[in-house]
């Protein structure tokens, strides 16, 4: 995703979704030269061709994401939400490239082994961002992020961007809970999963990444969407592909983009 969104951030200013100039900062040397190389518009343009036909879809369904979560941030802040929670931070720079969210607390909640790697290229960490360590699969984040000083009682906009895919149903449910625990009402919440029929796919992206040793192990029937989070508590406002707001931009290729990939926004 960072190198997406480097790729991205060097494109002309009138043609690309976002800019995110801190992205090459977590690179590989190797992904870094390659995002320096994207600076030149004939070699940014063979990156993405070489980029789109190994692995048709991820690079501009990560990009369109990007897009409509950085809006979704900026509309929930300018609306009155204090609090912004990243669930599975990864490499989201959402804290410090935004002026409106410098007001904000920001609370980057992830698995401790991530967040080590990242943190270690954020020198100093910025003053309203809070680090908050957890494992999805076995920490309390209720627990975690009350201690790092979250308030349950403020409005919040949280999101949890490509995470769901990756973990285990109970894993899941539990972070759903506390999820509609945590955020009160006013909240907003978006949510990225894939569309369970992808599971068993064998297109480039969903080989790319089994091959990665990161399958996507779970997913969700968009259809049923809207019941499954009403069971957990959080009702859903919104759902469609990165494919479909890809079209709402006027991506070009965005027809390439499987339909798979999700964006869910809810309220609790
Ligand atoms: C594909 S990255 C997405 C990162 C970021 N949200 C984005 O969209 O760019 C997946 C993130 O989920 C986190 N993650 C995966 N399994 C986790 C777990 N069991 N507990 C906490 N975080 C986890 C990883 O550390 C990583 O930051």
């Amino acid at each position: 995703m960072a190198l997406f969104r480097a790729i991205e951030s060097a494109g002309p200013r009138e043609r690309r979704l976002f800019e995110d100039r801190q992205a090459t900062r977590f690179l590989s040397p190797g992904l870094r030269a390659a995002a320096h190389a994207a600076r030149v518009p004939g070699l940014r343009l063979a990156i993405e061709r070489y980029i789109d036909r190994r692995w048709p879809g991820p690079r501009l369904s990560g990009v369109v994401r990007t897009r409509v979560i950085d809006d979704f941030v900026l509309a929930a802040v300018a609306d009155g939400c204090t609090q912004l929670v990243l669930l599975g931070a990864g490499y989201d720079t959402r804290a410090t490239r935004f002026d409106s969210v410098a007001s904000v607390a920001v609370y980057e909640v992830d698995h401790p082994a991530t967040q080590a790697r990242k943190r270690a290229r954020i020198s100093p960490p910025p003053p309203h961002v809070r680090y908050v360590p957890v494992d999805f699969e076995h920490d309390s984040l209720p627990n975690a992020l009350t201690a790092a000083g979250f308030d349950p009682g403020q409005r919040t906009c949280l999101l949890w961007e490509g995470v769901f895919s990756y973990l285990t149903p109970e894993a899941i449910d539990a972070t759903l809970a506390a999820i509609a625990a945590l955020c009160g009402p006013g909240s907003r919440v978006l949510i990225t999963y894939v569309d369970e029929q992808a599971l068993t796919g064998t297109g480039a992206w969903l080989t790319a990444v089994r091959d990665a040793g990161e399958p996507f192990q779970t997913g969700l029937d968009p259809a049923r969407a809207s019941e499954f989070f009403f069971a957990r508590a959080l009702k859903l406002s919104g759902d469609e592909s990165t494919r479909e707001a890809a079209m709402r931009f006027g991506v070009a290729g965005a027809e390439n983009i499987p339909g798979f990939y999700r964006l869910a926004t809810l309220e609790t």
